[in-house]
């Protein structure tokens, strides 16, 4: 293929990731959004295999690859759960970054790469390697940790090393003075030490930045990295001289970023604060379950599933709150099979959605849209948070960070300021849960212990089709 036709192809794929992006920021049109993205990429790879800077002699080499990656992709999309999501998305990004490391060190040994290259050239060859190999790094090592958080690996508990600003200003500090190093040797025997240890740094950087993370701020982490993995892509575009993966890198690396601000502004989270480590939990102590003064205390009230249904029976008005426990029962099917019953019977029915509830952005919104929940009764939390006292029944479905007083009640708390789903200003709130244990913030839940609070024990899935077997009859 020429270069002007992979440049056709490389522009056509360009157009449809912009539209796949554009697609995938409704409910309504994500599907569409996710068929382009996908055309997109198929396009993007054939023009670069078949494209003029792969030989005959190295095509067996990328389609013997691509078969092991196809297969390894194939199998984890079959058996990945929905709830693994995350987790999956986090290994990923690390891929994405080791890419880019791999891609600049062998950039950086390959003598025929530089020797093309001007001396101005090859300076801003080096930079764009010493960069890609550093935000390769970090967003290898960081993602990685991510998914040893998300997957319950790792504690999602805070560590906050004494002196972790100073560490990091360190870290950045010996980047710096290591690139200049680097920029200034001589041949890659001189170069490399430097790289070395920068990539060390960049490593270590990327682990205490996320293990610093608290869990309730573990999302602006996912997008953040959704965000590097996409200027690590970027990075290796300059690298490859490959403008399509310049192009891709830098439009998911400022969708992400944009992501990551809209979470900060949805959480109340200063964006520098998160990724500067340990946001809220500025008196070194990590964010321990069971709150100490701000323990909450007394007894709950259960409730049976027969009582949850004559309860809603009764109600005019009735928000359902989603969040992660939902993902993990995949109640969402009879959720919306209670919801046209009682939509039947006349009864309002309206869904709240956190901007974080479950573990991956629009978690919630996606379950109910595969249940066919009809999207103009599916509000954001800002959209119906003012209407719970005029509710009468809010019902919680595995959700627990989301709907917890603290956030509001305890300026200790290490999700204080967060916005949260005010059920409890519900005439009645009726929390479905396993049991007593804590969300993913590891902090307790004052509102199990409301006296308009209700707690209907046992998993999700399984408590509503008694809901809804006790509303049929
Ligand atoms: P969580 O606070 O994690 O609470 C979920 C609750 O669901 C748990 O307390 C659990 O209690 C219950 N549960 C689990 N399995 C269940 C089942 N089969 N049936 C019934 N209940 C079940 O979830 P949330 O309220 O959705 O809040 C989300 C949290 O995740 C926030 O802290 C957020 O910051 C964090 N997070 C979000 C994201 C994104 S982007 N959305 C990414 C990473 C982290 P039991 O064990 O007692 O049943």
């Amino acid at each position: 293929m020429s270069i002007s036709l992979s440049t056709v192809f490389y522009l056509g794929a360009t157009i449809l990731f912009v539209l796949c992006l554009g697609g995938l920021s409704n409910p309504e049109t994500s599907r569409r959004g996710n068929l382009y993205g996908m055309v997109g990429m198929a396009v993007a790879v054939l023009a670069t295999v078949f494209g003029p800077h792969v030989t005959a002699g190295g095509l067996p080499y990328i389609v013997a690859a691509m078969v092991v990656g196809a297969a390894i992709g194939l199998y984890a999309a079959r058996v990945v759960k929905m709830t693994q999501m995350p987790e999956l998305v986090a290994l990923m990004h690390s891929l994405v970054g080791l890419a880019a490391m791999l891609v600049g060190y062998a950039n950086f040994i390959d003598p025929a790469v530089s020797a093309k290259l001007t001396p101005a050239e090859r300076a801003i060859h080096e930079i764009e390697m010493y960069l890609g190999v550093l935000i390769g790094a970090v967003t290898f090592s960081g993602s990685v940790i991510a998914f040893g958080k998300l997957s319950g690996r790792i504690s999602g508990k805070p560590m906050l090393l004494p002196g972790r600003h100073w560490i990091n200003l360190a870290g950045l500090v010996l980047v710096v003075w290591f690139g200049y190093r680097f920029v200034a040797a001589h041949g890659v025997a001189e170069g490399m030490v430097p790289m070395i240890v920068m990539t060390v740094v960049a490593l270590l950087f990327g682990v205490h930045m996320v293990m610093a993370i608290g869990g309730a701020d573990m999302p602006v982490v996912v997008s953040m990295l959704n965000s590097y993995s996409g200027w690590a892509a970027a990075a290796t575009g300059f690298m490859l001289s490959n403008d399509l993966l310049i192009v891709v890198g830098a439009l998911v690396g400022s969708s992400g970023a944009i992501l990551s601000y809209i979470m900060c502004a949805a959480m109340n989270r200063n964006f520098i604060s998160v990724i500067a480590g340990g946001f809220g939990t500025d008196s070194g102590a990590p964010a321990a379950a069971g709150g100490g003064a701000g323990e909450p205390a007394g007894e709950v009230v259960p409730i049976s599933a027969a009582e949850t249904a004559e309860l809603l029976r009764e109600a005019k008005s009735v928000i359902v709150v989603p969040g992660y426990g939902m993902a993990v029962a995949q109640a969402q099917h009879t959720v919306y099979e209670i919801t046209k019953v009682l939509r039947e019977r006349g009864v309002a029915v309206r869904f709240g959605i956190h901007p974080v509830a479950g573990r991956m952005p629009g978690h919630m919104n996606v379950l109910l849209a595969e249940a066919k929940v009809p999207y103009d009764i599916v509000f954001e939390m800002d959209e119906l948070n003012a209407d719970f006292p005029d509710t009468d029944v809010a019902i919680v479905i595995g959700a627990n960070d989301i709907v917890n007083p603290a956030a509001q009640e305890d300026p200790g708390s290490p999700i204080a300021g967060m916005p949260v789903l005010e059920v409890w200003k519900a005439k009645t709130s009726i929390v479905m849960k396993r049991s007593m244990a804590s969300g993913y913030a590891g902090v307790d839940n004052p509102l199990f212990y409301k006296d308009n609070n209700r707690m209907l024990f046992g998993d999700a899935k399984k408590m509503l089709d008694e809901v809804l077997a006790a509303l049929r009859s």
